[in-house]
């Protein structure tokens, strides 16, 4: 396989054009065809990747490194608590360095106003492709494989509806790179996306604007509602996922009044069916299950979040192989 995009940074979705993420799509599609044939993959031999993680992962750090050594590489994992970043070392000079080790650098970290800045540091200043694992702003792996599980579920994204919606959780005061990523990215591709939270979660109103532009200028639609009721109803697919008050309220703690005034914005049985009959509900995972979802409904018939995660994996195959390549 050809190293199609050679160094190309992974960062976020916009730096990649409609047909390159199409190209994306059709070499995950592949990869995951021939992942499950058995099929031997070895583009990236003796490549090395670093992984960089300043929090937590179960799906994105173990995508990466299973995926890089199914296409015969090695990911080296990367704590940055055991890294001398810890002790001040800039993003330059760890780009520089972990650069001439190998192969490509992965990040993630979501410090709010400080994630996507190191990262674009380190880019900056690396000679190999720096892969964005989840920063404040946005989670591109996430986005990708998300658009890939539309397009297999739903044959089209064209005219759509599409429901991003706010949903409450207690467990930490989540970043907003998923759904950000997911309202720049879905009106990309035809999509009619809904956004719906309660107030004091708003996104910033850079991403409302160029979710909008992006809506015109590919033929999709972008809304933004307060109404959980309208979102959900006669909507093809349904997100609801928490996340944090972060553009409005840069603290961390993760319990205040707004969020316990908002404990009925949960994805229920009953609400689910005012949306389409066959309805598809999609979670990034972990879900705070209780109070962002019922049971009966991330493990109910219309739930794909097991095949939004496995697709991960062949997404960030797909990522690695065609952007990595030899010094
Ligand atoms: N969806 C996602 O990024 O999962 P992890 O936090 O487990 O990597």
């Amino acid at each position: 396989m050809k190293p199609l995009f050679k160094n190309k940074h992974f960062i976020t979705l916009e730096d990649w054009t409609n047909k390159e993420i199409e190209t994306l799509l059709a070499t995950s599609k592949t990869l995951k065809e021939k992942f499950k044939a058995n099929e031997k993959t070895p583009y990236l031999d003796y490549k090395t990747g670093f992984l960089m993680f300043f929090e937590q992962s179960t799906r994105t750090r173990n995508s990466m490194e299973a995926g890089l050594a199914q296409l015969g590489g090695h990911a080296n994992f990367l704590d940055t608590k055991t890294m001398q970043i810890s002790h001040g070392e800039t993003g330059k000079d760890t780009a520089v360095i972990l650069s001439s080790y190998g192969h490509m650098i992965a990040c993630r970290n979501c410090f709010w106003q400080v994630g996507n800045a190191f990262i674009n540091e380190m880019a900056e200043h690396a000679t190999v492709p720096v892969m964005n694992l989840q920063c404040d702003l946005y989670h591109p792996f996430q986005g990708l494989a998300d658009l890939m599980t539309i397009q297999e579920v739903k044959k089209t994204t064209k005219n759509i509806k599409v429901a991003i919606i706010w949903a409450y959780a207690t467990s930490h005061k989540k970043p907003i790179s998923v759904p950000l990523t997911q309202s720049l990215l879905f009106p990309r591709f035809g999509m009619d996306v809904i956004l719906a939270h309660p107030k004091g979660y708003e996104l910033p109103d850079w991403v409302i604007k160029k979710a909008k532009q992006n809506a015109k200028e590919h033929g999709g639609r972008f809304t933004v509602s307060h109404d959980m009721a309208a979102a959900y109803k006669d909507a093809d697919i349904v997100i609801p996922k928490n996340w944090g008050s972060w553009a409005s309220n840069a603290s961390d703690d993760v319990i205040d009044e707004v969020l316990e005034a908002n404990k009925h914005w949960k994805c229920t049985e009953a609400i689910l069916k005012t949306a389409k009959s066959d309805v598809t509900y999609m979670h990034a995972l972990p879900a705070d299950r209780g109070h962002e979802v019922e049971d009966a409904v991330i493990d109910g018939k219309h739930s794909v979040v097991y095949q939004e995660a496995e697709n991960r994996l062949h997404t960030a195959k797909a990522v690695m192989a065609l952007t990595m390549g030899d010094k």
